[in-house]
């Protein structure tokens, strides 16, 4: 008898569910992306994002079961994020999960949104070799794990600023490219060439895990105008615009690639994967698969749908949880902040 779980997803501004049969086959995985509707913000605006939740959530639901061909009554149980993410639009994620979990007698399974993001390199290859590294890339988070089971991790290091994505998002502002500005500094820096612009890359101490891309972003508006001139006309454009795009990406890519190999010199990993908005990123994907020092790694690059904020990933957590007779109680909160990750120990 095969487990289906259905998985919801709604902490930022993606509504999405899935269902996830035997914690590795994704039977549906339906998204619904509210870009569109933050664009004119350059970012998430939690209001708007948690009533379009609202309106959205059950035909997203009834859509993942009928793709699924699987009734509520089938299911095994419901997994949904309870954290981290805007309390606002997570409420309304686990409001559908409890109702259903009610009204069909199932078991509920509360899932960390980042742990999520993590557990994607199962989802891309179960027989994933033990322990991984994973990064998570995202909007809200860059962060480095240990990986050394399905639901076992130990945080490494995370930023102590600005995320990899919301660094590209706001140096895309800056170059007046449109939301979200990951893809659009990706298509920007096409034919562009990442040396024609010095940007630093913050490595922070010699040891550390940790990241920082506030000062990316800062070099970069510097770069546009140099302290103690005027303002520029407008955004760049051509040749340079491209060339701009090209370095800021790399500087970005640089910083990832270079802690993933400190990560790598420091434990004894046989395995890499890498989750998140910013883990569609293609320079980053080919930088990490010909990367010389990374190469005994066993790599996993997740079909880019699985990258991005999806509902798959939360189901998939959540097989594992039912394993572990984790299931939550009907009462479960929605918190805003990550499951805090123990430090792990560095290798002498
Ligand atoms: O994981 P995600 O969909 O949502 C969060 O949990 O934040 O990540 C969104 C982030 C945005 O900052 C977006 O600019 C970035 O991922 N992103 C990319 C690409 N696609 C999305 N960054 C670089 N290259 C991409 N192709
Ligand atoms: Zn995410």
């Amino acid at each position: 008898m095969h487990e289906r779980i259905l998985g919801i997803e709604t902490s930022c501004d993606e509504t999405a569910a899935a269902v996830v049969q035997d914690g590795r086959t994704v039977l549906s995985n339906v998204v619904h992306s509210q870009v569109a509707l933050h664009a004119r913000w350059r970012g998430v605006v939690p209001e708007v994002a948690s009533r379009s939740h609202t309106e959205r959530i059950l035909p997203i639901v009834e859509a993942a079961l009928r793709q699924a061909e699987v009734a509520p009554g089938d299911l095994d149980a419901v997994a949904v994020t309870h954290r981290p993410g805007m309390v606002g639009c997570l409420l309304v994620g686990l409001a559908a999960a409890k109702a259903l979990c009610w009204r069909f007698s199932l078991p509920l399974l509360g899932v960390d949104h980042v742990q999520a993001h993590v557990h994607t390199g199962f989802l891309a290859d179960p027989d994933l070799p033990l322990p991984a590294l994973a990064l998570v890339a995202s909007g809200g988070h860059t962060a480095l794990y240990l990986v050394h089971a399905p639901g076992r991790t130990e945080r490494l290091g995370t930023t102590r600023d600005d995320a990899a994505g919301e660094a590209l998002d706001k140096g895309a502002a800056l170059l007046g490219l449109p939301y979200p500005g990951g893809p659009a500094i990706e298509r920007a820096a096409v034919g562009g060439d990442p040396r024609a612009v010095a940007l630093p890359r913050t490595l922070l101490g010699p040891d550390s895990l940790d990241f920082s891309f506030s000062g990316l972003k800062t070099a970069l508006l510097y770069t546009l105008q140099p302290q103690g001139s005027p303002p520029p006309a407008g955004p760049p454009t051509g040749q340079r615009l491209q060339d701009l795009a090209a370095a800021y990406q790399e500087a970005v890519v640089d910083v990832l690639v270079a802690k993933l190999r400190r990560a790598s010199e420091r434990h004894p990993v046989r395995s890499l994967c890498i989750g998140g908005g910013v883990a569609r990123n293609l320079r980053l994907r080919e930088r990490l698969a010909s990367d010389p020092q990374l190469a005994a790694l066993h790599l996993v690059l997740p079909d880019p749908a699985l990258c991005a904020d999806n509902a798959a990933m939360v189901a998939s957590l959540g097989a594992t949880l039912r394993r572990q007779g984790l299931a939550a109680e009907l009462d479960l909160d929605a918190i805003a902040t990550p499951q805090s990750g123990g430090k792990a120990k560095v290798r002498p």
